[in-house]
């Protein structure tokens, strides 16, 4: 049990942590690819009411997915790690190095922001959160389907599907009212004085190029790296070039396989 919740994980690998933390309303399975770069120990977690983890039982904010993380590091004796965090991750992941920052040692952000909810972006989480109350989530994965990939080959946007319905109503309703409740994180971006790479999809409509090179240029020594035809789900839908970006970042400032 981590914090009371029987949180399901996924590890793979030797080596430094590498605790990767999935977006919304997706789970683990979106970094099934990246379970392959070798040399590192990958862990990586389904937040409450995603994939195999059971749903909420109440209602969450970002630090609680934060402290989830960090519970499952000690459960697993890991006393710092890489926090990866892609998109809802990446918020998390902030959170997790402003609560906790001796456990961070190194960051990926990827296709994410820093800012908070705007007033208009609050409006339309309260509206999803109505949507998927009366209709479940069927009607939301379709309409967030285009948003969150270029590609629309066959198979990557079935995989993504599948991802999205493994998540449960009230492991969506709750990270929305958690992504809108959420505080601003670029105040911190200053102090962040870990190794961080900053990754984003050349076609990310969500969290686009110029808002990666904001977050990477408010990040001292960040390294940006734009993944070239990827959309706003770079791991799953460009993972070679993905793969190839941070390998070279963790063997570069963290040792581990050479690419
Ligand atoms: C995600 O991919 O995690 C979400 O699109 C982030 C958001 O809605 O702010």
């Amino acid at each position: 049990m981590i914090r009371g919740s029987d949180l399901a994980w996924t590890e793979s690998g030797r080596g430094i942590p590498v605790l990767w933390i999935h977006g919304y309303p997706l789970s683990s399975a979106v970094f099934e690819r990246q379970l392959a770069i070798e040399g590192f120990r990958h862990i990586v977690p389904d937040l409450r009411g995603f994939g195999a983890s059971p749903p909420p039982s109440g209602a969450l904010t970002i630090d609680d997915y934060a402290r989830d993380c960090l519970a499952l590091l000690d459960h697993l004796g890991i006393a710092s790690t890489v926090v990866a965090g892609l998109s809802m991750g990446g918020y998390v992941a902030l959170a997790l190095r402003r609560i906790a920052p001796r456990r961070v040692n190194g960051m990926i952000l990827i296709d994410t922001r820093s800012t908070a909810d705007t007033d208009e972006g609050r409006r339309a989480r309260a509206k999803s959160i109505a949507e998927v109350e009366a209709a479940g989530t069927a009607p939301l994965i379709e309409t967030m389907l285009p948003q969150l990939l270029a590609s629309s080959a066959h198979e990557v946007v079935s995989a993504v599907r599948s991802i999205m319905e493994s998540a449960s109503i009230p492991g969506v309703v709750e990270a929305l009212r958690a992504m809108a409740a959420r505080p601003d994180s670029t105040g911190l971006l200053s102090s962040i004085d870990v190794p961080t790479l900053v990754v984003v999809g050349e076609h990310d409509v969500i969290t686009p190029p110029d808002a990666a090179r904001r977050l990477a240029e408010s990040i001292p020594g960040a390294r940006l790296v734009e993944i070239p035809g990827a959309g706003h789900l770079t791991p799953i839908e460009s993972p070679e070039p993905f793969n190839r970006a941070i390998l070279e970042f963790l063997s570069e400032r963290f040792g581990g396989s050479t690419p």
